[in-house]
């Protein structure tokens, strides 16, 4: 694939899905844009792994849920590689895992605001840059199969996750007559610092894998090939769909009843 200098803001590209996604526009030659939280020295990895590729990135320091932060990071990618035509929202929170009784309204909010706020702002400043530009864009949300299925102690995860699933759709529709396509990626257990626990436990990996029909869990690589294929032009017609990525993980429910 070939982005040809096209702009790309990835969130949360400092690790994980979004540091995949990063890697694979660098190679694929687009100019990225990507935000990292709290570690710096790993964005500036990802930042010297593109230019020795050859590509072009830069990294801004960006809490996605400040309408601040959104705009210094859109405004640092147009003045260096002009406007941003794709979008990948990768930052994000996991589930905090507590009881639903006990969860307090900032522990809800913190996830909503990562998780949704971020997208949102994303999106937003994102249709708002190009209203001086002719051509379209294409965004990609990270949703995740809790999008649709729940899990005790997920409210607010999957309640994140589930308007994130809205979000796209109703801005799928919304910018189609522009050209701006928006798509998510919904996968289940990717091997990333969100699964930690399992990456240092041998055995809890073992019993994940398990559970899961395809017998492993996912790569961030190979999310990362699902969102350069719906930004290319191959996908060109694919505009408020989600697409799994989950080994079959997600068809498991209520099996044996
Ligand atoms: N790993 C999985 O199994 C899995 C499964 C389904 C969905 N996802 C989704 O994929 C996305 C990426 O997760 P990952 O697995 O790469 O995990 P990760 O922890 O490696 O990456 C998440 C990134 O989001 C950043 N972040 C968190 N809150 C932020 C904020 N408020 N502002 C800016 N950045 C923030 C973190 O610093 C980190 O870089 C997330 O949206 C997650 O919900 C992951």
């Amino acid at each position: 694939m070939d982005f040809a200098s096209t702009c790309a803001v990835v969130t949360g590209g400092e690790s994980g899905i979004g540091k995949a996604c990063a890697l694979a526009l660098g190679r694929a030659h687009a100019s990225v844009a990507l935000t990292w939280f709290e570690d710096e020295a790993a964005a500036a990895a990802v930042i010297a792994e593109i230019n020795a590729a050859g590509g072009k990135a830069i990294a801004r320091q960006a809490d996605v849920s400040s309408e601040a932060d959104v705009e210094a990071l859109f405004t640092a990618a147009e003045a260096v590689f002009g406007p941003v035509r794709m979008l990948i929202n990768s930052a994000g929170l996991n589930m905090t895992g507590i009881p639903f009784q006990d969860m307090s309204l900032a522990q809800f909010d913190r996830v909503l605001r990562a998780d949704l706020h971020g997208p949102f702002l994303t999106c937003r400043r994102l249709v708002r840059g190009l209203e001086r530009n002719e051509g379209g864009a294409r965004i990609v949300n990270i949703s995740s199969i809790h999008e649709r299925a729940p899990r005790a102690g997920g409210a607010d995860y999957d309640s994140a996750k589930g308007g994130l699933a809205q979000l796209t759709t109703t801005l799928a529709l919304e910018l189609a007559p522009r050209g701006i396509a928006v798509n998510a990626v919904a996968p289940g257990m990717i091997l990333t610092p969100m699964n930690q626990s399992a990456l240092d436990d041998p055995g809890e990996l073992e019993r994940k894998a398990a559970a899961i029909p395809w017998g492993r869990a996912g790569r961030p690589e190979e999310v990362a090939d699902l969102v350069l294929y719906l930004l290319s032009p191959a996908a060109d017609y694919i505009t408020g769909a989600t697409v799994v990525i989950d080994g079959a993980l997600s068809l498991t429910v209520a099996q044996g009843a």
